[in-house]
C-alpha cells in the first residue's frame, strides 16, 4: 500500500514510524515531512494547507490510504477534498472539524448538550466585552475564537491584563480574524489530561492518557509553548474518572456531533480539567495532540493502520485497541529562545541507537547533515515499565544528542511522578 501522510512535526513523524510497522505498507510519502522524516518516508514539498496540490499528488501517484494530520489542513477541508476523488482517509470532514476550529461552535454544542465546561460569554464587540470584564470574577481566561497556532488563550490574573487581551484580539487583531469573535470565559483549576480518542461515529475508544507540559521553563514557568514533554499514562486520570469522562463526556461529544448532522471521525482530542467540580473540557482537537502522539503511539500495542481503516470504514467496534502496561515519557529538544525568536541552521547527530524513538519535529536536511530547523527540534521518548524509569531513560537518550543552542526542561514528568506517590 502506498500511504501518504500531511504534515511535518514531531507528531507526524511518531505516526509514520507506528503505521510502518504495518508490512502491508510499502511506501510512505509526507507532505510536507522534514529532514528528519526523511529517513522514514518520502518527502514531498507540499505545505500541509495547499489543499489542491494535495489532492493531485494523492491522485497522480496512487495513493491508496491518507492520514491528515494538523488542524489547518482539516480545517480547511483537505479530507472532504480528498474523499471526493475516492481517497480514504483519516480525519473527520470540516463540517466536524469546526470542534477545533471554532471555539464559540465547541462552546455552543457543549452548553447545548449539557457536556460539562467551563462558563462563558460570547463577544463579537468590543465594547461589550470590555464592560463584561467590569464585572466578571478575576482571574478570567480570553479566547480567540478561530485558529491561533495553539497561542490565542490568554488567563488574565487582573483585570487590565484582562482588557488588554481583549483589546490586542478584537482592535489589535493580533490573531487576526481569529480574533473577531471572542469567548470570555470562567477559569478553572486542577490537574489537566490530554486524552486521545479514536471515533468512528459509532463509538469511541479512548487512547492511553497523557499529560503535557506546556509552559516553555522548569516547574511550569515562562511562556505558553506548542508543548515542551510528556508523558502518558496520567497519573491523576484514574479508572473512576476514566469511566465518569466516557459517560459525562466522550459519548455525549459523538452524539452530539452526530446530531448535529456533524459525524467525527478521525482522532478526536479531549483535552481536560479535573476540577473540584468534576471533569470538564478545557478544549477540543480534531487531530492528534502534539506531543501526546509521541508518548501515546509508542505504547500502542495494535496495529495503527488496522485501527484508522477501521475508524474510516465504521467498523471501530469490531476492532481490538490495546494499550501497552508501561510508561512513556518524551522531552522536547527545542531551539534555545522558543516560543518567542531563535536561531536555527545547527547541525546535529542522532546516535542510531537512539533513533527508534527520536521523532523529529523541526530539521531540514542539507548535504546529508541534520540542520535544526523550527522551534521545536526533537521529541525524544523512552518506554519502561515504570514512570522513573522511563524519564530516566529519556533524559539519558537527550543526552546522547547535541546541537548549538539546544534547551529542554529538567522536569518532564516530576509532576506527574509526585502524583503517582499519592494514587
Ligand atoms: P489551549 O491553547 O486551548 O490548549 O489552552 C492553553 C491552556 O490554557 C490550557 O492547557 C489550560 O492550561 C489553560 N486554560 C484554558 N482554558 C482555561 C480555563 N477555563 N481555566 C483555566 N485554565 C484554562
Ligand atoms: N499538545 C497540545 C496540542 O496538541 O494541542
Amino acid at each position: 500500500m502506498k500511504l501518504m501522510v500531511v504534515g511535518g512535526g514531531g507528531r507526524e513523524h511518531a505516526i509514520i514510524k507506528k503505521l510502518k510497522e504495518n508490512p502491508a505498507v510499502e511506501h510512505i510519502y509526507a507532505l510536507p515531512g522534514n529532514g528528519g522524516i526523511a529517513a522514514d518516508a518520502t518527502c514531498v514539498d507540499i505545505g500541509a494547507k495547499d489543499i489542491d496540490a494535495i489532492v493531485n499528488f494523492a491522485v497522480e501517484n496512487g495513493i491508496d490510504y491518507a492520514v491528515v494530520a494538523p488542524d489547518d489542513p482539516l480545517v480547511l477541508g483537505a479530507v472532504d477534498a480528498l474523499e471526493e476523488k475516492g481517497i480514504p482517509c483519516f480525519g473527520p470532514r470540516a463540517n466536524a472539524a469546526i470542534i477545533e476550529g471554532s471555539k464559540v461552535f465547541s462552546k455552543d454544542l457543549m452548553k447545548k448538550y449539557g457536556i460539562p465546561t467551563a462558563a462563558y460569554e460570547v463577544f463579537t464587540d468590543m465594547d461589550k466585552a470590555l464592560a463584561y470584564l467590569k464585572t466578571a470574577p478575576i482571574p478570567t481566561v480570553i479566547k480567540a475564537d478561530g485558529l491561533a497556532l495553539g497561542k490565542g488563550v490568554i488567563i488574565a490574573a487582573t483585570r487590565e491584563e484582562a482588557e488588554d487581551a481583549v483589546r490586542s484580539m478584537m482592535a489589535d487583531k493580533v490573531f487576526g480574524d481569529s480574533g473577531s469573535r471572542i469567548v470570555i470565559e470562567e477559569f478553572l483549576t486542577g490537574p489537566e489530561v490530554s486524552v486521545l480518542s479514536f471515533t468512528d461515529g459509532n463509538v469511541v475508544v479512548p487512547m492511553i492518557s497523557s499529560m503535557d507540559h506546556k509552559r516553555a521553563g522548569d516547574n511550569d514557568t515562562g511562556l505558553n509553548t506548542g508543548g515542551m514533554g510528556t508523558v502518558a499514562p496520567n497519573p491523576y486520570y484514574t479508572s473512576a474518572i476514566a469511566e465518569e469522562c466516557m459517560n459525562t463526556i466522550f459519548l455525549p461529544t459523538i452524539k452530539a456531533m452526530n446530531a448535529e448532522g456533524r459525524t467525527f471521525k478521525g482522532c478526536l482530542y479531549f483535552g481536560l480539567m479535573l476540577t473540584p467540580n468534576g471533569p470538564k473540557v478545557i478544549e477540543y482537537n480534531c487531530r492528534f495532540g502534539d506531543p501526546e502522539t509521541q508518548v501515546v503511539l509508542p505504547l500502542l500495542k495494535s496495529d495503527l493502520l488496522t485501527v484508522m481503516q477501521a475508524v474510516t470504514n465504521g467498523t471501530l467496534a469490531e476492532t481490538t485497541v490495546e494499550f501497552a502496561d508501561a510508561h512513556a515519557c518524551c522531552v522536547i529538544m527545542a531551539s534555545k529562545g522558543y516560543p518567542s525568536a531563535y536561531e536555527k541552521g545547527f547541525e546535529m547527530t542522532i546516535p542510531e541507537t537512539v533513533a527508534d524513538t527520536v521523532y523529529v519535529a523541526g530539521a531540514s536536511l542539507k548535504d546529508g547533515k541534520l540542520l535544526t530547523n523550527g522551534g521545536r527540534v526533537l521529541g525524544v521518548t523512552a518506554v519502561a515499565d515504570t514512570l522513573s524509569e522511563a524519564i530516566e531513560e529519556a533524559y539519558a537518550r537527550v543526552k546522547t544528542i547535541s546541537f548549538e543552542n539546544a534547551y529542554y526542561r529538567n522536569d518532564i514528568g516530576a509532576r506527574a511522578l509526585k502524583a503517582g506517590e499519592n494514587h
